[in-house]
């Protein structure tokens, strides 16, 4: 654990919480101590309820319409326009905390969420030597003597300098490859790729060139389409000035990220596959994301600063449905019994060749896959993540559209994927939305008098609820009494907050005039929670299959990894409160964020990397839930909060009685 930066106590109850960052918004700090504060305009400083009272430190912090002057010489501020930047002494006024009550549970379960630089943490013996890699020539000019044609004095010099064997050449390259040399007064730099069987010659450049060596990477997503550049050249000098403990990082030029265009042919990769048999229809998905990708890799050059002839390889990752739209390959089977995806293995291609707009010579290397639904996204992560090396039995999430398992270690691994249904992305709830500005992505509420306190991504007014903040609510409202096990929500309530709506019972997290529209009250329906405990259930019950596929439990688990970009923002403690995951020892959980972008720059970075990829994917071994009676009789037991077998939750049962 880091050394904590500053501290704060909250008076009256007198708690005190550490503080890792310098200038940490003071509401959320509070949330993390487990401190009510009311806040329902989301930390948008709208609706002047978070106020409290420095009472010793300073502060850095708005001066708002909602606190008087008067009040400001007495040390009055706005919570959620408050940074911490020293030790702190604050006092909660009655007015800001409703009653004398504060919620003294512990929140925030420990996490890990792994940067880049946590590379060689996660996997073994890392080398860093890409796949595509350059290097400076100076050939001798044909003579009378030595009049060997062009390409192979080419050759004769790079297996003399580097020792390469087996250099195929592309034909492409054949066409402008005189003119270069002589323009170049025979010093020049040659692109070379590494494959199994050997090397492939793909461009040639005058000069020295060999500090340009770039990678792009894209995470091909359902829902969102991400791209990093990556300095190639860079890497090496960082990772072997760095005596190998940082194989990353310095090396990440830019990054940027779009919402895949194909959603307005449908949401989920089946509406996809239906508009692929439309006439025109997977041409129409094709180019929606070829141009996201073009998009994003103008957007990485201009941020970076470099020329596209300064990219040698682009590699990407994506589920089966996303890598076969992508290269224009029909999906149709995929949603077919008995699923079969045309190949799990694809052949490198030249970028150009499916639209997208870098040099010809750059390939693009597609992440293999393991089966329909199970795709190249989870075969990076898996990689990324390094379990196919340990001998710890790991678990391996990812939580998306879709929830994919992989069961496994360095013998064996065995995976499948349960259709989650889209409640975390927003999808099917009455205010659900994606987790961008303005979202609900924490919430607690007070257990005596039922209001909440909620935080916005980005403290903007509020504007629906993203999947962290539907987790965080219904957690709370099963602690608090407020709904049943079984999701519904208890009738008899004190609170104007819990009511029967147009859309039957449901609970209101933020009144509409302190909504970024001003016009409808942003609640939580028990239609809404049904979704969640479906989607919950459906991940839960596809991790028992696994493990009981090869006769472990829970228990036996040394490693729970959490990837997806979803999983990097949900609070641990609270997804076990509803039982989306687990109750085992906290310290085994990791959180890795995007699986696919972390095995594709281990791929661009190491050769052996590409190889392990390939082997991954033939380690996998699919197991089918569709059809499958057992993963049905998991699946319902797993509809209930946190679920029917309570004695698999000990810790939360504890608390649930406790609290009621
Ligand atoms: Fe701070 Fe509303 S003004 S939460």
């Amino acid at each position: 654990m880091p050394e904590p930066i500053h501290q704060v106590t909250f008076q009256p109850d007198n708690i005190t919480v550490d503080v890792y960052r310098h200038g940490e918004n003071l509401l959320r700090v509070a949330m993390a101590a487990g401190v009510h504060i009311n806040a329902s305009c989301g930390g948008n400083g709208t609706c002047g309820k978070c106020k409290v009272i420095i009472d010793q430190g300073k502060v850095e912090s708005e001066h708002s319409a909602k606190i008087s002057d008067e009040q400001w010489e007495q040390g009055y501020r706005l919570a959620c326009r408050t940074k911490v930047i020293d030790d702190l002494i604050i006092t909660i006024p009655p007015e800001s905390r409703i009653d004398n009550s504060a919620l003294k549970r512990k929140t925030g379960g420990q996490r890990h969420i792994l940067k880049a630089r946590d590379l060689n943490t996660l996997v073994q013996g890392l080398t860093i030597n890409p796949a595509v890699f350059k290097c400076y020539l100076e050939l001798p000019p044909p003579t009378a003597d030595d009049n060997m044609s062009d390409l192979g004095r080419l050759m004769r010099e790079i297996k003399r300098a580097y020792k390469y064997d087996h250099i195929s050449t592309d034909f492409h390259l054949l066409r402008r490859l005189s003119r270069v040399l002589r323009q170049a007064e025979w010093k020049v730099t040659v692109t070379l790729v590494y494959n199994p069987k050997g090397f492939k010659l793909i461009d040639l450049e005058a000069g020295d060139t060999t500090k340009d060596n770039y990678s792009i990477i894209i995470d091909v997503g359902t829902t969102t389409v991400k791209g990093q550049l990556l300095n190639l050249e860079e890497c090496r000098i960082a990772h072997s000035n760095a005596n190998g403990t940082d194989a990353d990082n310095e090396n990440l030029c830019a990054e940027d990220a779009k919402y895949n265009s194909q959603v307005r042919f449908g949401e989920d990769v089946i509406s996809r596959i239906v508009h692929s048999q439309k006439k025109g229809g997977l041409e129409e998905l094709q180019q929606a994301i070829v141009g996201d990708i073009n998009d994003i890799i103008t957007q990485l050059l201009k941020s970076a600063d470099i020329r596209d002839d300064q990219i040698s390889h682009l590699v990407i990752a994506g589920n089966t449905t996303m890598t076969q739209l992508l290269l224009g390959v029909d999906p149709k089977y995929i949603r077919e019994d008995p699923y079969v995806p045309t190949a799990n293995f694809f052949p490198p291609v030249r970028a150009v060749e499916i639209g997208i707009k870098l040099p010809d010579y750059i390939h693009l290397y597609v992440f293999p896959q393991v089966s329909s639904y199970v795709g190249g996204d989870i075969v990076a992560g898996v990689l990324g993540s390094g379990i196919f090396q340990r001998e710890e039995l790991t678990l391996f999430i990812d939580v998306g559209t879709n929830g994919e398992i992989v069961l496994g270690n360095a013998d064996w691994l065995v995976c499948t994927s349960c259709s989650a249904g889209p409640a975390f992305e927003g999808g099917g709830v009455k205010n659900g939305m994606r987790a961008a500005a303005g979202a609900i992505e924490q919430v607690r509420i007070n257990p005596e008098t039922y209001e909440p306190m909620v935080i916005t991504i980005g403290s903007q007014k509020t504007m629906g609820i993203c999947g962290s903040g539907l987790i965080d609510a219904a957690a709370e409202l099963l602690l608090t009494g407020i709904i049943e096990p079984n999701g519904k929500f208890k009738r008899d309530l004190d609170t104007d907050r819990v009511r029967e709506g147009e859309n039957g019972w449901e609970y209101v997290l933020v009144y509409a005039d302190q909504t970024a529209s001003g016009i409808g009250d942003v609640v939580i329906t028990e239609g809404d929670l049904d979704n969640l405990i479906r989607t919950k259930g459906a991940i839960y019950a596809g991790c028992r299959i696994l493990l009981e596929s090869v006769g472990l439990s829970f228990a036996d688990l040394d490693k729970l990894i959490i990837a997806g970009g979803f999983g990097q923002f949900i609070n641990l403690e609270r997804a076990i409160t509803i039982g989306l995951l687990p109750e085992i020892e906290p310290e085994k959980f990791l959180f890795v964020g995007n699986g696919a972008l972390l095995g594709s720059r281990l791929v661009s970075f190491s050769r052996e990397m590409m190889k392990d990829a390939r082997r991954v994917a033939d380690m996998m071994t699919n197991i089918e839930l569709a059809n499958n009676m057992k993963f049905m009789d998991e699946y319902v037991a797993a509809l209930f909060l946190p679920h029917t077998d309570t004695a698999a939750f000990p810790g939360v049962m504890k608390i649930l009685k406790g609290s009621g």
